[in-house]
């Protein structure tokens, strides 16, 4: 088993339930730039807290994306301030960050080994359509991914991506065949070192001509296997050295057959990233019949942290000079050094569950109150009495990046997520 370690691949995943039945998915034809919607719903002033209200409005590669129109009161939304505030932040085109100078590190192994093959995008926006994010890249209607509590929805027919295959189709369609991807993506998720509800990844992706692997005597298939593998073992090395490898037969909807790499690094199997030979029906989709491709997706924090010796994925957005003044362009690998320790505080909570409960909404409720001063929210103990009620009681670790916290604030902060988890969540605290 190898480590599970910031953001794994949702997408393999087996196709479990649906818990959005009734949202159509009706497709809309969005463009390479950022939407504008009509006329938004009213916004709803109780989600933010006030000394932390983002701004109304956001920058997306030049565009302006107005908050009404991401945040919304209405029932097919659950995007919260705290995510807006994230969209135009683009940590990965800064050449000074740690996820800038892996995205370039890697750029420059597709440069050499591919020179001028691959068309590089990092600034396609991150509101897509349902269609973009799922149906395009074949993503079962009941797949666990396109739950609710799984994805952030603008609206029924409007996401913020999950991955960044969501912009395969288009690209395809658009005559690109080869191509890197590189943007901000975002999940609902439980809350530890490792998981951010909004990371980073790039998508790759390489088209063969018959003329290609017809010469080899080999099928389309097992020739696009075969490259897809000696192009991703060439990056790891290029970016971790000489280290041991090894191919974990998966699944993803969108390739067949499809793979996990893992590295061995300080004694763990490190899943690094999930690729494999596109299924023909995507491409088929964009007119090319005669062909055959393979994709990949990498998590550049989960690469990071591990290159850089960062210890908590929080860091990353970390505006601390102490922690940026730390990494520069075309320095990959420098390592981290913690400019100090924080004490951790733990505060106990239980309450009785109902049905609807999930652990992502606890996480966003306490995400929405004490935003990065959150570090853990574990569960550690879990029982079902006589009468088929049952208990769960959380641990929440707070502790700042950046500075001790007072037990006031602390105290604050837990009275206001007691408060708003038993109103929002609809649970008996105990
Ligand atoms: N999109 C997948 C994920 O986020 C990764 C992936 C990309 C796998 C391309 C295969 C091919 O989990």
């Amino acid at each position: 088993m190898a480590l599970s370690f910031a953001q794994s691949t949702l997408f393999s995943k087996p196709s479990l339930f649906l818990s959005r039945n009734g949202f159509p998915n009706l497709a809309v034809s969005l463009s390479l730039s950022c939407f504008s919607t009509s006329a938004a719903v009213s916004s709803d002033n109780n989600r933010g807290h006030k000394w932390r209200q983002p701004a109304a409005s956001v920058e997306h590669g030049g565009v302006k994306i107005a908050k009404d129109d991401v945040v919304r009161d209405d029932p097919t939304n659950n995007v919260p301030d705290t995510i807006f505030s994230k969209l135009g932040l683009q940590l990965h085109k800064r050449d000074q960050h740690p996820l800038g100078i892996l995205k370039n590190a890697i750029y420059n192994y597709f440069d050499t080994t591919y020179p001028n093959k691959f068309d590089k995008f990092d600034d396609l926006c991150p509101i897509v359509s349902v269609k973009q994010n799922f149906d395009d890249v074949l993503v079962p209607e009941d797949h666990v991914s396109r739950s609710y509590n799984d994805t952030y929805y603008v609206d029924s027919q409007t996401v913020l991506r999950c991955h960044t295959s969501a912009h395969q189709a288009e690209l395809l369609r658009k005559g690109f065949t080869h191509f890197l991807v590189t943007g901000d993506v975002y999940r609902r998720d439980s809350i530890d070192s490792t998981h951010y509800p909004v990371f980073h990844q790039m998508e790759g992706f390489r088209v063969f001509n018959p003329d290609d692997w017809e010469a080899s005597g080999m099928d389309g298939t097992s020739y696009a296997a075969k490259d897809l593998k000696k192009c991703l073992e060439g990056l790891a090395r290029h970016l971790f050295g000489a280290v041991e490898m090894r191919w974990i037969d998966t699944y993803f909807p969108f390739t067949n057959p499809s793979f996990e790499l893992e590295i061995y690094f300080q004694e763990n199997w490190l899943e690094v990233l999930g690729c494999g030979v596109t299924e023909q029906e995507i491409l088929k989709r964009s007119g090319k019949t005669n062909n055959v491709a393979w994709a990949f997706g990498l998590g550049l924090e989960r690469l990071a942290m591990v290159l850089f010796d960062i210890p908590d994925i929080r860091l990353f957005w970390s505006t601390d000079e102490r922690f940026t003044s730390q990494f520069s362009k075309g320095q990959l690998g420098a390592k981290f050094k913690p400019f100090s320790k924080f004490p951790p505080c733990y505060k106990d909570m239980s309450f009785w569950i109902n049905d609807s409960f999930t652990e992502n909404n606890l996480c966003e409720v306490v995400r929405g109150i004490a935003g990065d001063l959150v570090e853990e929210v574990r569960l550690i103990d879990n029982f079902t009495n006589k009468k088929g009620m049952t208990s769960h009681c959380y641990r929440i670790a707070y502790r700042s990046m950046e500075r001790s916290l007072t037990d006031e604030e602390i105290n604050d902060l837990q009275w206001n997520v007691r408060e708003q988890v038993e109103n929002k969540l609809n649970v008996v605290l105990r």
